[in-house]
């Protein structure tokens, strides 16, 4: 390890009482974004996650799967580490409390700070709630004898035993100095304010050790007693750096910059207890502590972050690769994008499967699925495949600068919902240019130079995107990237990249066009368990929307419907029929009017090809239509028949004979 100090940036140790879900999920996912950021920006960068697997919740789930602990915990600490890994976040150490590196680090600890008169004995009576493994005084209980937390309220267990306490009174006022002194301390504002009212109405010392039942870290030379659980915990940010034996590793840890977390963990236990043991210890405090919101389903909303009804992540890539028929790293990127965008981080946010679907389908599969493809799928057409001369668009530039720079303002402020935005500002924004500037009425009128100019910007605005997205969609950044020809497409961009266009080299050749986010057709919650993990193959969609005839289908080719008989096939009536007038249909953006002449007959068919195609550009063209299909009205048209094309990403490409041949002829 270098000894330059890296970006440290840790998780919460999650509680191996219960599985992973998104809830947990959204707080990894969140320090593997900041590191995969600030390792774009070229810092050295180091990421924690891990269990906590000294609880007495933990030793009594056990009981009641009747395992023993350490084979309980084992498993369960194992299913998260294959979550964490399947969700493609790239945490560089795994520690669990169970570890001797913890276990040597807590008594240490504990040591030094029993010889500094940090620690002293006492008689504690009172009162411990083993859900939230807290303990409550009889002033802070109500006659109910439950939790005093509202999100919790489990009946509480009465304690009356010789412990040790910290001397938490002791730091009240150098807290508040600290906090004062480095308003980035705490994060949110808010949230800081929650802290500064709470050491404000007086600390009280904290008892940090519980008779030993048998589960739980010993303390040094006094075996009858076990070091509480949350004293145990916070240390695992000091262990995981090596203290108190490998001092080059610690010093290019220590201290934390970020300790993730969600809000009901962070007013007493991060702001308040750990920043006061480290002055006990003589050690500097973390750079920054952040506390979001809470996903909530709306069953679980009751019983707060006990939320029965949140999905696991990994259950929710398969679910979505399923149901669109996306690659299985497309898929795990679409729910990280998804975590991210959807949440209100300072607040709370009501999980729907149902609204994640939908936004999937108009951010992932509409506009950046869509403008990754288009993009290089005209450069394909109008270009012959290679990128032309630079010349960047200055408004557009302009438009992508100031985008940038509200990313970087939004993840400073650990707002990863805001940064997404801007970078899907950007995409919007292009394909609202693509639509005004219209490429394909460029290359019909032979304005050739203005053509490459408007092609080479959508070619750095998608690679600007693949910048952005990068934190948060690795993989979909590669895939765009290795799209647009990049040669270093598999490597982590450079963030430096995202600040100027004009980088892409003339003469590259484009790939072609690689559908990545196809559109899910049914975005109504699923009708069976999903498998627990994508499979490395699209599984078949589901169809149950009918659409528009003409509307592309975006199932991919191996997932189609069942094979048929000949006999099934030669029901079809296909044709080849020429387009003898093209009308757009009023207030229907993806719809045209075709009026088609199938040699013996006229017929009218709406297809969904409008975002493709200029009206101008289709008439005379040969086209190959469903003849025999039963006709349908959409916006009180008739269609009568339809027309064929390849989808490509959502985008239709028509299927037209290779050389000209006479309208009516049959298709087989
Ligand atoms: N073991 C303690 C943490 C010790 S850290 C030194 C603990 N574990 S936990 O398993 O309950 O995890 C709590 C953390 O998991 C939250 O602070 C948050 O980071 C994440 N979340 C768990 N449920 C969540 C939601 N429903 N929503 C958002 N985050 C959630 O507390």
């Amino acid at each position: 390890m270098s000894s330059e100090k890296r970006y440290y940036v840790t998780t919460p140790i999650y509680y191996v009482n219960g599985r992973p879900h998104i809830g947990s999920g959204l707080t990894t996912l969140c320090c593997d974004f900041l590191k995969r950021y600030h390792a774009m920006r070229g810092r050295e960068t180091w990421f924690l996650t891990g269990t906590d697997e000294n609880a007495t919740k933990n030793q009594e789930a056990a009981q009641e799967a009747g395992v023993e602990a350490l084979e309980f915990v084992t498993g369960l600490a194992e299913e998260f580490r294959s979550a964490w890994r399947a969700m493609n976040y790239a945490f560089d150490d795994f520690i669990r409390t169970t570890e001797p590196r913890h276990v040597r680090a807590v008594q240490e600890v504990f040591r030094r700070l029993r010889d500094s008169g940090d620690l002293y004995r006492g008689m504690y009576e009172g009162w411990y709630c083993v859900s939230d493994e807290t303990f409550f005084r009889d002033t802070d209980v109500k006659e109910d004898r439950l939790c005093p937390n509202d999100e919790c309220r489990k009946p509480l267990r009465r304690v009356q035993e010789e412990n040790y306490f910290f001397r938490l009174s002791a730091y009240g006022d150098r807290l508040l100095a600290h906090i004062e002194a480095n308003p980035e301390f705490l994060q949110p504002d808010f949230r800081r304010n929650e802290v500064i009212a709470f050491i404000k109405q007086g600390l009280r010392d904290a008892s940090v050790t519980r008779a030993n039942n048998g589960w739980g870290i010993p303390v040094p030379d006094e075996p009858d007693k076990v070091i509480y659980v949350w004293f145990d915990a916070l240390i695992n940010y000091l262990a995981a750096t090596g203290w108190p034996d490998d001092e080059e590793m610690y010093r290019s840890l220590w201290p934390a910059d970020a300790h993730m977390m969600a809000k009901e963990i962070f007013v007493r236990f991060h702001a308040t207890l750990w920043p006061a043991m480290l002055m006990a210890l003589g050690l500097p405090l973390p750079r920054q502590v952040y506390a979001h919101g809470w996903w909530v389903s709306s069953e679980g909303k009751k019983e707060g972050k006990r939320t029965g009804g949140l999905p696991h992540p990994v259950e929710m890539a398969a679910d979505i690769q399923q149901r669109a028929g996306a690659a299985s790293e497309l898929a795990v990127d679409a729910v990280r994008y998804l975590l991210l965008r959807e949440m209100v981080f300072h607040g709370d946010s009501e999980f729907s499967r149902e609204s994640f679907l939908r936004r999937y389908n108009t951010d992932l599969a509409n506009d950046l699925g869509n403008l990754g493809n288009r993009t290089v799928a005209m450069v394909g057409r109008y270009l012959g495949g290679e990128v032309p001369r630079p010349a960047p668009d200055p408004e557009v530039g302009a438009f992508v600068r100031a985008a940038v720079e509200d990313y970087e303002v939004a993840v400073r402020e650990f707002r990863f919902n805001a940064a997404l935005e801007a970078a899907m500002r950007i995409v919007a924004h292009m394909n609202k240019v693509i639509e005004h500037r219209a490429p394909w009425a460029l290359a019909k009128q032979g304005r050739t130079e203005e053509l490459a100019d408007v092609l080479y910007t959508c070619l750095e605005a998608v690679r600007v995107v693949s910048v952005l997205i990068a934190p948060a969609m690795p993989a979909t950044s590669q895939a765009l990237r290795a799209n647009l020809g990049m040669a270093d497409a598999a490597e982590s961009p450079a963030w430096d990249e995202a600040l100027q266009l004009g980088l892409l080299q003339p003469g590259t050749r484009v790939a072609s066009p690689r559908p990545l986010f196809p559109r899910i057709q049914d975005v109504a919650p699923a009708q069976s368990a999903p498998s627990p993990a994508p499979s490395p193959a699209p599984a078949a969609v589901e169809k149950r929307e009918e659409k528009p005839m003409g509307t592309p289908s975006t199932e991919p080719v191996s997932a189609g419907p069942a094979t048929i008989t000949f006999d099934d096939f030669a029901k079809l009536d296909l044709r080849v029929a020429r387009v003898v007038e093209v009308e757009p249909v009023p207030n229907a953006t993806k719809l045209l009017k075709l009026t088609v002449d199938l040699g013996t007959e006229t017929r009218t068919i709406l297809a969904g090809i409008a975002e493709m195609y200029q009206p101008d550009e289709l008439k005379d063209k040969l086209i190959v239509v469903v003849a025999n299909l039963q006709p349908r009205k959409m916006r009180g048209i008739e269609s009568q028949g339809m027309l064929l094309a390849a989808d490509v990403d959502g985008q239709a490409i028509i299927l037209q004979p290779e050389t000209q041949v006479p309208p009516g002829s049959r298709v087989r």
